[in-house]
């Protein structure tokens, strides 16, 4: 008879319950992983495995930012697509000017890694982010610049309340929204009255416009940061800084009026989004696949691989398939569950389909949502692993 498994342990009190289940995590979770090993043959690598082509992404570092540096922006890249801090550091050393994070969650990993200049452009907002505000000013407030935004003087509030008690004075820029429909102020007088509104608050100073547009919309960022120019200028104000973002919007964005900085993130890596909604890369730029194996023929015109939607996100950002087979650019990866790929091989010419235990390589629809699932990445260089990088970020959504 099987043993029953014990009882969880009941502790009254909530600390002492969680720091049992933290010492578990310490314990348990923490059993080495199969790492690949450097100087072992990708085509060797466990699947699956996300598997990054160095050539390609040290190929893009420098595109990029010869780019941001011919249109004369500064290049403050994104770093919620690798959510690795060295490759942040690459970044740097290519002539990046800081970088932009998402979320606290990610602040807190970069600055403890050394990163000096932390644009987080995203509402702070509820009491437990502004005492993890707080924190971050004690522990990182001599060493970190970190700048927000908000697009309301809610936000500014509780943000300069927390400047103020940790005897800090915090840059906070105005999010414009043009054309994503997401977050950020609807016109550019609101723009200008908000920019106004946090420069009276204590302990704040007004950072400047951020929008991050609508990848295929030109019209309506350059129309709102021409009028914000004018609206800023009629007052008696000097321009501010803009910061612009986004991979697929790279092409346009010097037709800004007045951008001073780029926040370009998913470029790192590309995936079929960014090389579909983009003109300045095709596929061959993408740096980032999973490489999966084929796990079952269960029909001629069917192969199932090893990675599903826990390996690579089932998000299409508009796209018709779940990511493109490199191998096999006719087959159609049409559908997953967790941990089985499904692919369709009815368009392959019967003599050009995957076999069982072959390995094939995906590229994501989006790179981003499918690193953050990833534990680590594997660098690759002349088919060799050449470096294992912890995604030391990964998670950190809060
Ligand atoms: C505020 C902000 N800036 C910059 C970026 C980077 O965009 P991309 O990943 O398309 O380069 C994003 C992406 O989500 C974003 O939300």
């Amino acid at each position: 008879m099987a043993t029953p498994m014990a009882a969880p342990a009941t502790v009254d009190r909530n600390g002492e319950r969680m720091s049992r289940d933290w010492q578990d995590w310490a314990d348990i979770a923490q059993a080495p992983e199969s790492l690949p090993t450097l100087g072992q043959p990708v085509s060797e690598v466990e699947t699956p495995a996300l598997i990054v082509d160095l050539d390609r992404m040290e190929r893009s570092i420098r595109f990029v930012q010869d780019y941001c540096d011919r249109i004369g922006v500064r290049n403050r890249p994104h770093i919620k697509t690798h959510k690795v801090p060295a490759i942040g550091r690459q970044q740097v050393a290519a002539g990046a000017q800081g970088i932009t994070v998402q979320k606290l969650g990610e602040a807190e990993i970069f600055a403890e890694a050394g990163f000096d200049d932390i644009y987080l452009p995203y509402n702070l907002l509820g009491q437990a982010k502004l005492d993890r505000l707080r924190a971050f000013l004690d522990r990182f407030g001599d060493t970190v610049k970190l700048s927000l935004t908000c697009d309301s003087g809610l936000v500014a509030e509780g943000v300069s309340k927390v400047a103020v008690a940790a005897g800090r004075t915090l840059d906070v820029g105005v999010e414009c929204e043009t054309g994503m429909g997401r977050a950020g102020v609807q016109t550019p007088q609101q723009a200008f009255d908000l920019a106004l509104y946090i420069d009276r608050l204590p302990n704040l100073s007004f950072g400047g416009l951020m929008s991050y547009p609508a990848p295929l919309d030109e019209a309506t960022p350059v129309a709102f940061m021409g009028q914000a120019l004018q609206v800023f200028k009629r007052a008696g104000h000097p321009a501010p800084e803009i910061s612009m973002g986004g991979t697929p919007q790279l092409h346009w964005s010097q037709n800004v009026p007045g951008v001073t900085e780029y926040r370009p993130g998913t470029y790192i890596f590309h995936d079929r989004h960014t090389v579909e909604r983009g003109k300045l890369w095709t596929m061959d730029d993408v740096a980032l696949a999973i490489h999966g194996m084929v796990v079952s023929r269960p029909t001629p015109d069917r192969a199932i691989l090893d990675a599903g939607s826990k390996a690579i996100t089932p998000e299409t950002l508009g796209l018709d398939l779940l990511g493109h087979v490199v191998e096999f650019p006719e087959a159609r990866l049409y559908a997953m569950s967790e941990e089985h790929g499904f692919v369709d091989l009815s368009d392959c010419p019967p003599d050009q389909r995957p076999q069982l235990g072959d390995r094939v390589s995906v590229i994501p629809d989006h790179v981003c949502a499918t690193v953050n699932m990833s534990n680590f990445l594997v660098g690759a260089r002349n088919g060799k692993v050449e470096v294992v990088w912890p995604v030391v970020a990964r998670g950190r959504v809060r």
